[in-house]
Parts: C-alpha cells; structure tokens; sequence
C-alpha cells in the first residue's frame, strides 16, 4: 500500500495537513467540510478503505489462493460501504435480519452473504433462506433445529461456528473466544454437532468458523485457535474470522493486514493441513482508520480542576470510550499539537461522555472544528439518540470530492415512530 502520509497512523491513509497547518482528508479541507456538513460528522476517506480491501483480498490471494474475505459489516454498515466492499470482491458477513436487508439493499449478490448471529430467530432465517444467502454459520443446535422446520428446497451451505477456548488479549467485552463466551458451540459439544449437520439433509457443512475476539494486537491468539479445533475433523473451508487490531493513538503499532493473513494462513497451513479454503471476516481493519468524526467545540471551561473542552456530539456518535475505556487522539483541525491539557467531552447528561480522558489540545476555543481519528469502526455502527441528539451523517471523501451517503437525522426523525 503506497500512500503519504503525514500524519499519525491513526489518521486515514493520505491525510494530512495543507501547509497553513489545517487537515486534509482525501483531498478535503476539514474545516470546509464541518462548515458545509455541520457538526458532527463522519468522514470516510474512499480510497483508504478500497485500499485495506484489496490489501487483504490479494494477500489472502497471493498466500491461499481459491479463500474469501467478508467484510464484517457491523463495523460500518452503510449501504455505501457494503457496495464499495463488494466492488473490492469482497463477500459480506452479517450479523442480523438487519444488516442482511441492508447488504441486499445495497445490491450485494446473495451468494457472497454469510448469515451470522448467536439468536437468529426464524424470520431472519427465512428471510435469508427467501433472498438466497450463500452461507449460514450454524452458532447453536437450535439454528438446526429452524432450518429444518423451515425446509429450504435445496440443502443450505453451513460452516459452524465452534467456541476454541482461546481468549484474545483485548478487552472482556470484545473477546469472544473464550470458554465463557455466549458464541458458537463448546468444543467438547462440537462432535456432537458436526454429526448432527453431517446427518440433516437440509444443510451441507462445508467448514468450521472461529472469531476469537476484536482489536487483537498479538497474532499467537490465531494459531492456538486453529490447533484447538483441528482435532475436530478434516473441512474443506475454515474460516478463522475477524478481530485485526488498528491504531488508535499516535505510536500504535498493529500489525499490517498482510502480517495478520500471514499468520491466520500459517496456522491454517500448519494445524488443518496445506490448501484449505480459508476466509476471514475484518470488519474494524478495513474501516476504522478511513473514518474521522469532525466536531465544533461549544464551549471551554478553565480555571477549576479540569479544563473541559465539551463539543456538540459525544457518547451519542461514539460510545466505544465509555463502552470499553477506548483512547483516541484529538486535535483542532487547523492547528494541530498540543499545549493545552484539558478533558474532551461530548454534550450529553452524563458524567462518562468523555471522547479523550487526557487530551493536549492547542488553545481551543468556541467555534474550532475538532477531528478525532479512527472512528470509522464501530462509530456510526454503535450511535444512538441519547438526549435527543440526532446522528451525524455519513461523508464519503475521495480526491478533493465529499459526498453525503447517509444523511443526518433531524428533529422529526426523533419523531418519526410515534404512535399518536
Ligand atoms: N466476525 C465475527 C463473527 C464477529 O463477531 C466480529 C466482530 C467480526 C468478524 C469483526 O471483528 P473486527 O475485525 O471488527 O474486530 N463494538 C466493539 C467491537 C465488537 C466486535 C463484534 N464482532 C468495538 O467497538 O470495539
């Protein structure tokens, strides 16, 4: 991946600032933006995230070839991004009857959805079994169970899901692999189910799937995934997930997309045998560092313990520093550095709406637009309407073009499923 960059790795690959010191994304002058978007809102830089797709399709490619990538598309689920996604030649997980009718919806071919969910229930099966979805990953014996209550014409490709006992290094909410997790079948009862699915003529198990956990740093997690479940059996397809950490802050050093599918395909090579078909699910390596959340600062309050600098969004476009303690970094779009410590918070009547614990802003004031990086994943994913703050939209930015692709809410939208 050829790219400038200028800025931090947290920040969207050719980002930078413009020699009068204020930050470009894709060509885009940031203050621009906020003034003719409003505030806040999510940029996404195109050519970032059509980047980081090819990047892991031909490394998959180049190292097992005949594989898949899925985009995991709870991280960013944007009838934009599923189709740009698939223009990349990459197939779609999806979590929910939701996302499903939003990657069809976008146009996805059915063949390259995967059905994902610890509780589907049946109408999201059938809908999927109805729009001809490529593959359901079996989480639990009462998935079975649907399927064949719901006696699909033709046997339905499956992998299982199967719980490896391996915990991921991150933190307990995102890790996923563990004994105690809710997802996939327990190794000690997966015999059972791959028997189970061998026997049903209603479905075709064509492989094992495993997703330990998210923001993984340290690669060993995926090798001892592959080792618990090769006593399991010989599969033609093993789909070892997502959970490919980024970089946050500035001096995070993840490994490259091309170092996580090296390792994934050594441990498939080494512990399920050479040429299987391996897919893998990233969702936030994909997304995360093409996104920035653009914020107009509302008012600044010094002189007593703290100074808060507190903007016009907060835990309502971005609930991952309360959620799970998330660092990000901040800065004053046209004077980037520091000197000024102070507390970044969003607008919301809650002590824990705090976008940066510790942030070192350069006198900030009323009226400055703030940029906090790496909010591509899980941002507009996990927003909501708290206190009646409607959700930001959605800006794709591409050489020095921005373009909205899901609009703000308003006030009305507050309103739109009332009853009266
Ligand atoms: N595959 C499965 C089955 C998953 O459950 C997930 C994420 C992924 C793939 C993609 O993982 P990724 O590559 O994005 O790490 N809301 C949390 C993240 C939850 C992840 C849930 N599953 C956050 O904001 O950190």
């Amino acid at each position: 991946m050829a790219a400038t960059r200028a800025l931090s790795a947290a920040w969207p690959l050719a980002s930078r600032l413009s020699e009068a010191g204020r930050l470009v994304v894709a060509g885009c002058d940031a203050i621009a933006l906020a003034e003719r978007f409003g505030t806040p809102t999510y940029l996404l830089a195109e050519d970032d995230i059509r980047a980081r797709a090819r990047a892991v399709r031909e490394a998959l490619e180049a190292r097992a070839p005949g594989g898949e990538v899925l985009f995991a598309s709870k991280a960013l689920p944007v009838t934009a991004v599923y189709r740009l996604m698939a223009e990349e030649g990459l197939s779609a997980d999806v979590a929910s009857g939701g996302e499903l009718h939003m990657a069809l919806a976008a146009g996805v071919d059915p063949a390259r959805i995967y059905l994902h969910g610890n509780a589907k229930d049946e109408a999201e099966l059938r809908a999927a079994l109805r729009a001809g979805v490529g593959c359901v990953v079996v989480d639990n014996a009462d998935d079975l169970r649907r399927l064949e209550a719901l006696a699909p014409g033709r046997p339905v490709r499956v992998l299982l899901r199967v719980n490896p006992d391996v915990a991921g290094d991150t933190h307990a909410f995102i890790s996923t692999g563990q004994a105690e997790s809710k997802f996939g079948v327990p190794l000690s009862q997966a015999p059972a189910m791959i028997e189970a699915l061998d026997a049903s003529p209603v479905v075709m198990l064509d492989g094992l799937h495993v997703h330990i956990g998210s923001q993984l740093l340290d690669l060993h997690p995926f090798e001892r995934a592959a080792a618990a479940i090769a006593p399991l059996g010989d599969f033609a397809t093993y789909d070892l997930g997502g959970g490919l950490g980024v970089a946050y802050l500035e001096g995070d050093d993840p490994p490259s997309l091309e170092e996580w599918v090296d390792a994934v395909v050594g441990a498939v090579d080494e512990h399920l045998g050479p040429g299987k078909r391996i897919l893998l699910e990233p969702g936030r390596a994909l997304v995360a560092n093409a996104g920035v959340t653009l914020y107009r600062v509302v008012t600044v309050k010094a002189g007593g313990a703290i100074t808060w600098v507190a903007v016009d969004g907060g835990m309502s476009d971005n609930l991952r520093p309360m959620l799970y303690g998330a660092r990000y970094e901040a800065h004053v779009a046209d004077r980037f550095g520091g000197g000024t410590a102070c507390r970044l918070v969003g607008k919301h009547c809650e002590s824990s709406d705090v976008i940066v614990r510790d942030a070192d802003l350069a006198e900030p004031r009323p009226g400055d637009v703030i940029a906090v990086p790496a909010t591509g994943a899980y941002g507009h994913a996990l927003a909501n309407n708290y206190n009646g703050v409607p959700r930001p939209p959605v800006v794709v930015c591409r050489d020095g073009d921005a373009k909205v692709v899901v609009r703000r809410e308003t006030y009305d939208d507050l309103l739109a499923r009332d009853v009266v």
